[in-house]
């Protein structure tokens, strides 16, 4: 299968891909010039990963944003599957969700798919899937996510919430269906084959939830974009609006080739990493310069294929000046890569270091976030807020 050729699967992910050949693969849309305007005139300004196309993929966005615009009632969903702590390239799409929130006044249903992982992981305990998964609600809350309009549901926990959509969403669902989104296999367990139902469910939760009709938008990476197709074929036959979705691409680990991934944590830079821990693996970083300083004078680097520039890109740098002259003078050959790397290392070194703060000081709100503390179980007659 041409998906698998090109390696973005929801569990296995390449960061450097063609994301236009991706785009015609997976059948969406790149986002144009339209819907970016589309959004100023409802936001004001664009955040860096709109400008810069890194959310640069979508379905319906446009009727997102016109329904939005029409006051029909909207909200956001995006998710985490806590397999250990989180990473700057889970973050990526969360930030942007934030930035939508604020400037939306959006409610978003964040999922914390605890099972998703305990299922898929070789080892590793159910009961500390479920603890990460309140860790990572930490980041949530020191990404600034507003407590009032955040609702995380963790699945083990509030699957009450999900399992009347559920039941309805599984009788949609074949395993051949499952076989070719997924890949799956005879060998693969019952738990991952039932899982993407209740990912599914999630995108219909807002409608269930107010009992009426709510478009709900996902901001999420590519990888994820299987569920969604099937989300959106089964939608109007069970009554609910087709999600829309806007896709980032992937932030490189700092190794050659993959995304930033949990899988390689040499790699990836945790939130919870210390500033010195993070400011060596950035140091360490594999770069698109040349082998010595002699050679990168002379020749120049590639800053396309390099994660270190991928990561001022992607996160850290918010001047489009400033980044446009970092990228020239890389291929010029008149910056040299350890110079690079160690201003990249200061600002994530003091990115941690703030959101360490935060993280801690958010202990005490998490309670705040649970969509339990917030509403009724949907299907019963309290399904209002309280
Ligand atoms: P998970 O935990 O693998 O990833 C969480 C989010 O982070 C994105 N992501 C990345 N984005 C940029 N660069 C990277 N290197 C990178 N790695 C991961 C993912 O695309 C995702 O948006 N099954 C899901 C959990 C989930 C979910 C959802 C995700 C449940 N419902 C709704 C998105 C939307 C998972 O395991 O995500």
């Amino acid at each position: 299968m041409e998906v698998e050729e090109i390696r973005v699967t929801p569990w296995e992910a390449e960061a450097f891909v063609d994301y236009n050949k991706l785009i015609k693969i997976f059948g969406s849309r790149p986002i144009t010039e339209s819907e970016i305007e589309l959004l100023k005139s409802i936001t004001g300004e664009l955040h860096l990963m709109i400008r810069r196309y890194v959310f640069y993929s979508h379905r319906d966005f446009d009727k997102f944003l016109e329904a939005y615009r029409s006051s029909i009632k909207c909200a956001l969903y995006t998710g985490r599957g806590p397999s250990g702590h989180t990473h700057l390239g889970h973050i990526l799409p969360w930030i942007f969700t934030k930035w939508l929130q604020d400037k939306m006044g959006l409610e978003l249903f964040f999922q914390m798919t605890d099972d998703e992982k305990f299922w898929h992981s070789e080892g590793g305990s159910f009961e500390e899937y479920n603890r990460l998964a309140y860790e990572n609600i930490l980041d949530l809350a020191a990404l600034g996510l507003d407590p009032a309009k955040t609702h995380v549901i963790i699945d083990s926990e509030d699957i009450s919430f999900i399992y009347p959509i559920a039941v309805k969403v599984a009788k949609k669902i074949t395993f051949s269906t499952q076989r070719a989104a997924f890949g799956f296999t005879d060998s693969t367990n019952v738990g991952m084959i039932f899982y993407p139902t209740l990912q599914i469910s999630v995108a219909f939760l807002p409608t269930h939830l107010y009992g009426e009709r709510v478009e709900v938008l996902i901001p999420a990476g590519i990888d994820q974009d299987p569920y969604w197709r099937i989300a959106r074929d089964m939608a109007p036959s069970l009554g609910y609006p087709k999600p829309a979705q806007i896709h980032n691409k992937l932030l490189p680990g700092l190794g050659i080739g993959g995304k930033m991934s949990s899988s390689k944590p040499e790699t990836a830079i945790y939130t919870t990493d210390s500033p010195e821990i993070a400011r060596q693996k950035v140091m360490k970083a594999f770069t698109g310069g040349q082998p010595t300083a002699e050679l990168q004078r002379r020749l120049g680097g590639n800053p396309d294929m390099c994660p270190v520039f991928k990561m001022f890109e992607m996160l850290f740098e918010e001047d489009d000046e400033k980044l446009t002259m970092r990228y020239n003078s890389c291929k010029s050959g008149a910056l040299l890569c350890g110079e690079c790397k160690a201003e990249l290392a200061d600002r994530v070194a003091r990115f941690l270091k703030d959101h360490q703060t935060r993280r801690r000081a958010a202990e005490s709100i998490i309670d705040k976030y649970l969509i339990r503390n917030k509403f009724s179980t949907p299907g019963t007659s309290k399904s209002k807020r309280p």
